[in-house]
């Protein structure tokens, strides 16, 4: 414990020293939920993640979480030093959805606006024409239905199926699923809801179709998060990381949080509703990010900058279409 407290202390000495905020997902280690907050960073969404580190003034952003964020935030700001404590912290949707595979995809639907979540490479946004976050992806996709604009969506099936039911809009779709919440079953789901009637239903929208037909609330971490705070229920059922369970127990202290059961049994699970890439970042692996003097750092983020510009195009849509 104390050896801990050494090293969080090392760490804030080493973020003033290197000028350096910490960008945080809900679902890292609380220690960095913790940290973040302590220290004048934040801790959110995708979408909230990305106007941070853009607005911050800090030379240097350390983003702890996986490294389409990363990619991101260097996107947007290209003159700041983008960190993480590990750049082999992936995503499953990102590493479905290789950029030429995708292009050929593309190709197949040449009349098809494009438009792709944020969950995935630079060489993928670089080909569309918006990016969206799971907190702007059916208010985005209902302005494009309006115009009577067919869409070509990728990665995640099914955040595109439950866009596509949502907003009933013309709407193909890439085959790509999220390893944590693909895991999520609807018939344990109904059981466990048996058991808890008056519990809410809190679901994210990468979850499977049968488990978000009994959501009374699907969205992103904050949306979910802002949900326990704001709803009457004392008992909710989560589908989604259990990383998001500190800051809903911070938001809502006197609520009962009940996480969504996984296929925990099948032999594919290893994730079990915890990302296997989020938990890559801990105290230690930030500390060394932030420790490493060399040039370039292990792990900072390089982006080419012919593939950022068009990338950025499709991102600060996103960004204006969310303001
Ligand atoms: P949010 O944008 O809702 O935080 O989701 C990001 C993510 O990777 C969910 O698995
Ligand atoms: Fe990707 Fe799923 Fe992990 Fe989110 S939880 S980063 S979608 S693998």
């Amino acid at each position: 414990e104390a050896e801990r407290a050494e090293l969080v202390e090392r760490i804030k000495r080493l973020l003033r020293e290197r000028d350096a905020v910490l960008v945080a997902h809900y679902y890292v280690d609380d220690s960095l939920q913790r940290l973040a907050d302590e220290t004048g960073g934040c801790v959110a969404d995708s979408l909230e993640m990305a106007r941070f580190g853009k607005d911050h003034p800090a030379s240097t952003l350390v983003v702890a979480g996986v490294r389409f964020m990363g990619e991101t935030a260097k996107i947007l700001s290209p003159e700041k030093r983008v960190l993480m404590p590990t750049l082999e912290a992936e995503c499953s949707l990102d590493l479905g959805c290789p950029a030429d595979e995708f292009a050929k995809f593309r190709a197949q639907h040449p009349d098809h606006t494009v438009v792709v979540y944020s969950n995935t490479s630079v060489d993928v946004k670089a080909q569309a024409d918006y990016v969206v976050t799971s907190s702007i992806a059916v208010p985005l996709v209902e302005h494009l239905r309006d115009q009577g604009k067919k869409i070509l969506w990728a990665p995640d099936k099914h955040l595109g199926d439950y866009i596509r039911r949502t907003t009933g809009a013309d709407m193909v779709l890439w085959d790509g699923s999220c390893v944590v919440h693909d895991e999520f079953r609807s018939w344990a789901l109904e059981d466990l809801r048996s058991r808890h009637p008056d519990a809410a239903v809190l679901v994210h929208p990468e979850s499977p179709r049968e488990v978000i037909h009994q959501a009374d609330v699907v969205g992103s971490t904050s949306q979910l998060i802002a949900a326990v705070k704001d709803r009457d229920e004392p008992e909710f059922i989560v589908a989604t990381d259990k990383g998001i369970f500190y800051k809903m127990r911070e938001a809502a202290p006197d609520k009962t949080l009940i996480e969504a059961p996984t296929g925990g049994e099948s032999a594919t699970c290893t994730s079990c509703a915890h990302c296997p890439w989020m938990a890559m970042n801990d105290l230690v692996s930030l500390a060394n990010t932030l420790e490493d003097t060399a040039e370039p750092a292990t792990n900072k983020i390089f982006i080419d900058e012919d593939a950022r510009l068009k990338a950025l195009t499709a991102t600060q849509r996103m960004l204006d279409f969310a303001a």
